[in-house]
């Protein structure tokens, strides 16, 4: 088991450890897993070609480490427990043992079926228990899993599907998600057609929805699992092999297939899982995540599974049925450790103190953030109104690409401070630079936020595309992979995070690419040109602002413009990438060599109307003050 850091001096010490002696240190956390053959050499990397590979010829299957691991000391403890979309349903409890055999009946299904090490399976699902059970399943027999977040439209889907070239897909038939029914299977169906490489949909049951039922292909789940075989024994992988592949947005056009791979990724996800929630035996532990997001990957199922914990996993909204709906179930179970977004609880702030007021939440003894910046007042809300003045507030910064948390504080560990995630983690170096990669060293900084060595969680490469992989994160500045965030570090060397400095927003704590959401808005035929900015936003953090150059009205005039505007962006990528405001303007600004000066329109969309800074680079300055008049009225 691996052991938790419980002191500042302990956490000195490890940090230290980690710096000078990385690979001793990794090795000795390694040490703590099953494996089937032991690694060779701990680590080999070049960050300028880039080459990361982490427990070099070592074996073993994640799978593994989950049950055979745990089996005899906590077979009857549950894995998970799942609460239903609507709280009259009846929940679901799946201990080790019971999750181990639906893993196991799934792998034999996916083999019968067809699938061997290394295929790719899509998955589109809603928060049930099949949807781990299935990925379990894949890591089990070394198929890749690719989820995607049920939110995303057919034509995501299908983009994904067609980039991984994977062979079939795992759903359901509907989704429950509040009030509402989601045709989560008609959508699969949608982006099927586009998509011959899937042979093979497997569907569960969830909603009893009327759905299209394709015999050739579609297979339900409960009958394929009626007499799967219960034994199976784990595929042998390299620490090396794929994992999974989970797509994100970047600056470009195209979502990145972000690949993580076996041995690292295990280490990583237990080790800071462990630590940064101080998770104790028979701690009931609640990440409100999604699984179609790295959050839910690595702090729903990977990192609690890996450490024997007992993970919540729950299918609807917060504010269903109505805006108490988390603290119901932290008081129904008695949880521990509550993790969720910044996003959520400024939603939940604002619907008022009634539905927290008479809550008994006496169970948390930790609380965490995650996906964007937390302000100080959401902060303090949490602190004093869900944390009682009682539980520390772990505020991770990490990414989809590295893997698990990076900075953050240890819960009651490192002492916490509104709005920063304090300090890194053992194993990460992180370094603050200038635009020109100069490093900005001691205290009181602020720059761009890299990392110069490598830790186990990392991505290894994004798929089918390592150029892209190198241009991304290893070309900006030399032997430094670069976050694209900027950070400050304080007088105190705790770290700050500021945001994205590339062309991405974060809306809900949910990447977007604005060249992306341009792309989808220039779909529109009306359309010519348009730019899209983030701007703060109350609730989401940030929201998206889109300046749009039309031809020619239709007859619907402004509004039936923006309106089908949104519709399309909805049906391009989902509905969580549509446009908070559009605005119409005639042009953009525009540098003399035809570059859009975001900079400008950044400035305008936060309802900025002066101070640009230098505009002489601007072909025509009437431009701006255009887009300005229409800004204040828009
Ligand atoms: C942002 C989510 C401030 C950041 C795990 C990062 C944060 C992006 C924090 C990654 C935090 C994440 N404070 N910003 N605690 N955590 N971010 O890939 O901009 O969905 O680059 O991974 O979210 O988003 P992703």
């Amino acid at each position: 088991m691996i052991d938790k850091i419980s002191t500042l001096g302990g956490y000195i010490h490890e940090y230290q450890k980690s710096v000078a002696k990385p690979e001793e240190f990794w090795s000795r956390i390694a040490e703590s897993f099953f494996w089937r053959k032991k690694w060779d050499k701990i680590l080999d990397w070049n960050f300028s070609e880039p080459r990361i590979n982490w427990f070099v010829n070592g074996k073993m299957n994640i799978t593994e480490n989950i049950f055979e691991r745990h089996l005899f000391t906590r077979g009857n403890q549950p894995a998970i427990i799942w609460e239903p979309n609507d709280p009259k349903d009846e929940n679901r409890i799946l201990s080790y043992t019971e999750l181990f055999i639906e893993v196991k009946k799934f792998a034999n299904v996916l083999l019968q079926q067809g699938i061997k090490k290394g295929d790719r399976i899509a998955f589109y699902m809603p928060m049930i228990p099949e949807l781990t059970i299935a990925m379990l399943a894949c890591a089990r027999i070394g198929a890749i899993h690719s989820i995607v977040f049920a939110g995303f439209s057919a034509n995501s889907l299908a983009d994904r599907i067609i980039d991984a070239d994977a062979k079939m897909v795992i759903t359901s038939d509907g989704g429950y998600r509040g009030s509402k029914i989601i045709p989560i299977k008609d959508i699969v169906d949608e982006a099927v057609e586009k998509c011959p490489s899937i042979k093979k949909v497997i569907v569960v049951q969830r909603t009893n929805s009327k759905i299209s039922f394709h015999n050739k292909i579609d297979i339900w789940w409960h009958e394929c699992m009626a007499n799967a075989d219960e034994m199976h024994e784990a595929e042998v992988m390299d620490a090396e092999d794929s994992l999974f592949i989970l797509y994100t947005s970047g600056s470009t056009d195209k979502p990145k297939g972000i690949v993580h791979t076996c041995g690292g990724y295990m280490v990583y996800t237990a080790y800071t899982f462990k630590n940064v929630f101080q998770y104790s035996d028979g701690d009931i532990y609640f990440c409100s995540a999604d699984i179609g997001w790295i959050t839910g990957h690595s702090y729903i199922v990977y990192g609690p599974l890996l450490n024997g914990a007992t993970t919540m996993m729950f299918e609807g909204i917060p504010t269903y049925p109505d805006a108490g709906r988390y603290w119901d179930i932290v008081n129904k179970y008695g949880v521990a450790q509550f993790y969720t977004a910044p996003t959520a609880i400024r939603s939940l702030m604002s619907m008022g103190q009634e539905y927290i007021e008479n809550k008994n939440l006496s169970s948390l003894k930790v609380l965490g953030t995650v996906g964007e910046p937390i302000n100080e007042e959401a902060w303090h809300w949490y602190h004093d109104h869900v944390g009682k003045n009682r539980c520390p507030i772990v505020d991770t910064w990490w990414q989809t690409e590295t893997g698990g948390i990076a900075i953050s504080p240890i819960a009651g560990i490192i002492p916490t401070k509104p709005s920063f995630a304090t300090l890194p983690l053992p194993g990460i170096q992180p370094i603050i630079v200038d635009a020109e990669g100069k490093e900005l060293s001691g205290k009181s900084v602020e720059g761009n936020l890299c990392i110069k060595y490598p830790w186990p969680g990392m991505l290894r490469t994004i798929w089918g595309d390592h150029e892209r992989f190198k241009k991304t994160y290893f070309s900006t500045y030399d032997n430094l992979y670069f976050s694209g965030d900027g950070v400050k570090r304080d007088e105190d060397g705790y770290y700050r995070i500021l945001g994205r400095v590339d062309d991405v927003i974060n809306v809900s704590g949910h990447r977007m690419g604005t060249a992306e959401v341009e792309n989808a808005i220039n779909e529109h035929p009306l359309v010519n040109e348009s730019a899209v900015v983030g701007f703060p936003h109350d609730i989401k953090g940030q929201g998206i602002y889109a300046f749009v150059v039309c031809g020619e009205l239709s007859a619907g005039g402004e509004e039936g413009i923006k309106s089908s505007i949104r519709k399309g962006v909805s049906k391009i990528i989902g509905p969580i990438a549509k446009p908070d405001r559009i605005q119409l303007v005639k042009s953009l600004p525009k540098t003399r060599s035809g570059k859009i000066m975001r900079r400008i329109l950044r400035k305008i969309a936060e309802g900025n109307h002066s101070s640009f800074g230098d505009i002489s680079t601007l072909l025509d300055t009437s431009v701006v003050d255009e887009i300005i008049q229409g800004a204040i009225k828009n």
